[in-house]
């Protein structure tokens, strides 16, 4: 029997509704930043997405942009006057960076009360410790809420998280260990990777290499989630599963496009909201 197919776009749709009637009983609407250095093009759709999603629910959304030349001088001082300003409650620095610049040294001076990512090591040393006042990285935090949508508890499960990003791979672990699964996490040099995957009842994987991930890896009834954005052969956009034949084993699988993908947009406007909400008491 085919997998039961998990709509990240329909979730995430109902995410976002329901955020904007709690937007609609705030005094103020919420304020995002988002800080945009260098020319990367990706990265200029990402901030544009963003952005409109942000304005769809009430989030009021500022971009501030820079030269692929800036310096870090100049990013620091933005920061700075940001992390004052109480009108902002989000501070989004979109990554990459240009390579001249230390991004983690910017990630770093961003408030953790505004740090809407998760990504500052006060909010990544909360998730570790387990406690759910952490602001958890927008991809995860929709992974897990796709997982849960399926599967309501994780406890005793074989989890498999390929890929060690800050962004993505390292949180997600730590957020499958705190569901009480047991978390393997491999990486471009791990040994075996079909054989461990094998024993996973979910396999979340995040490498950006299209289709690696195929039917004869997966544990039949396995629960899978791509978070890979890539092209196959013939231009076409497909995840990092070979998503035709891993549906036939697997019991619930994502797809690429609408998977993963609406879900983090949604992540991040639920963090902005809850940022909000923790500033004013
Ligand atoms: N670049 C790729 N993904 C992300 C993300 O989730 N947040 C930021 N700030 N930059 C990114």
């Amino acid at each position: 029997m085919s997998a039961e197919i998990i709509d990240g776009k329909e979730l995430a749709l109902e995410i976002r509704k329901n955020l904007k009637e709690k937007i609609l009983r705030l005094k103020k609407a919420p304020k995002l930043v988002v800080i945009l250095a260098g020319d990367d093009e990706a990265s200029k759709i990402y901030v544009r997405n963003k952005q409109k999603a942000a304005a769809e629910i009430g989030i009021e959304t500022e971009l501030f942009r820079f030269e692929e030349n800036s310096s870090q001088k100049q990013l620091e001082e933005l920061i700075d006057r940001l992390n004052q300003d109480k009108d902002v409650n989000g501070i989004l620095l979109q990554l990459p960076v240009p390579a001249h610049i230390n991004g983690n040294a910017l990630l770093e001076r961003i408030d953790p009360a505004k740090d809407v990512d998760g990504f500052h090591p006060f909010n990544i040393g909360l998730l570790q410790n387990g406690a759910n006042k952490a602001t958890i990285a927008a991809t995860p935090k929709g992974v897990l809420r796709l997982i849960k949508s399926v599967k309501k508890d994780l406890t005793g499960l074989n989890a498999i998280v390929i890929g060690r990003s800050v962004i993505v791979g390292k949180p997600m672990a730590m957020l499958l260990l705190n569901e009480n699964c047991t978390v393997i996490i491999a990486h471009s040099h791990t040994k075996d990777l079909k054989e461990l995957c094998l024993k996973a009842d979910i396999v979340v994987s995040s490498t950006g290499c299209g289709k690696m991930v195929k039917a004869d890896w997966i544990r039949k009834g396995a629960t899978v989630i791509d978070v890979g954005i890539c092209r196959d052969e013939n231009g076409k956009l497909c995840g990092d599963v070979d998503f035709e034949s891993v549906k036939e084993v697997a019991s619930y699988i994502t797809p690429v496009p609408g998977g993963v993908g609406p879900m983090t947009i949604a992540m991040l406007l639920e963090n902005t909201i809850e940022a909000y909400l923790k500033q004013r008491g």
